[in-house]
């Protein structure tokens, strides 16, 4: 695990933004891992920006979204395939068909859930899966308590995560109870993780993640399990960490021939 803050949010859209395009540049078949939320839309903007000013092609990649609220009406605007088509899919040489996620109005939700871990798995696993942290620590919707071995399945949302998303509803009533969301375990299989952080809303639980605890009671710090992750945090998102000096050393000496 490398936990490198950075001052800004948008040093932290820049650096994981440089991650996707190495992958994206290296790979044949590059298959990404997107999560939606407030937190990625500086890195979505700037791939977006690299995209039409410097030509970053995803014309051969492959993408798969984290999570999905259950129930929504085809054409709500908060549905998530809708948020990440608004925010940055729509915006690239992506194909619509290239970008998955499971389907929280299917009529048979269990299967739906099955299906989605196996079209996962057929593509051969996510390259590169980008997550945001809830500020009860969760990572995609996997609330505290979540299993570390966990598949895509349904859950429910508790208060404190649906009081965070009522921002983008009326209230938190119409936030839904229900999600599908990739496990732990499918997050654990992706080949680089990388957890972004910002703002001081975040700065307990990304703490809790990185320097408590293996625990399922902080689901995102199984970020100490993966065997290549990366946690991005701004400096308010960086605030409340123990070892902060050392993670800005690390960064400061890093050998230049070493990629993230
Ligand atoms: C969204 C997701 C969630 C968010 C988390 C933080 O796909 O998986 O885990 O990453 O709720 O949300 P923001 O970034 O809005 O603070």
């Amino acid at each position: 695990m490398e936990v490198i803050v950075l001052p800004t949010a948008a040093d932290v859209a820049r650096l994981a933004a440089d991650v996707i395009e190495r992958l994206l540049t290296t790979s044949p078949d590059p298959v990404l891992g997107l999560a939606t939320g407030s937190t990625p839309e500086p890195l979505y903007q700037e791939l977006i920006r690299r995209h039409r000013e410097e030509g970053l092609s995803f014309a051969h990649a492959r993408a798969f979204t984290l999570d999905e609220y259950v129930g929504l009406p085809a054409g709500h605007p908060e549905r998530y395939a809708a948020v990440i088509r608004r925010g940055l899919t729509d915006h690239l040489d992506l194909k619509p068909e290239a970008v998955q996620g499971p389907d929280g109005s299917s009529a048979d939700l269990l299967g739906e859930c099955t299906r989605y871990e196996q079209s996962i798995v057929d593509a051969g696993g996510v390259d590169v899966q980008i997550t945001g942290i809830g500020s009860d620590g969760h990572i995609a919707f996997n609330e505290p308590g979540s299993s570390l071995a966990s598949i895509t399945r349904l859950k429910t949302l508790n208060a404190l995560t649906r009081a965070d998303n009522s921002r983008f509803f009326s209230s938190a009533a119409d936030v839904p109870r229900h999600v599908l969301t990739q496990g732990l375990g499918t997050i654990l299989r992706s080949g680089h993780l990388l957890l972004l952080a910002t703002g001081g809303s975040k700065a307990d639980a990304a703490a809790r993640a990185v320097e408590g605890p293996l625990t399922a009671s902080c689901p995102a710090s199984i970020v100490q399990l993966h065997p290549h992750a990366t946690v991005l945090l701004d400096q308010a998102a960086g605030a409340a960490l123990e070892h902060g000096e050392y993670y800005a050393e690390v960064w400061a000496n890093r050998p230049v021939w070493q990629p993230l």
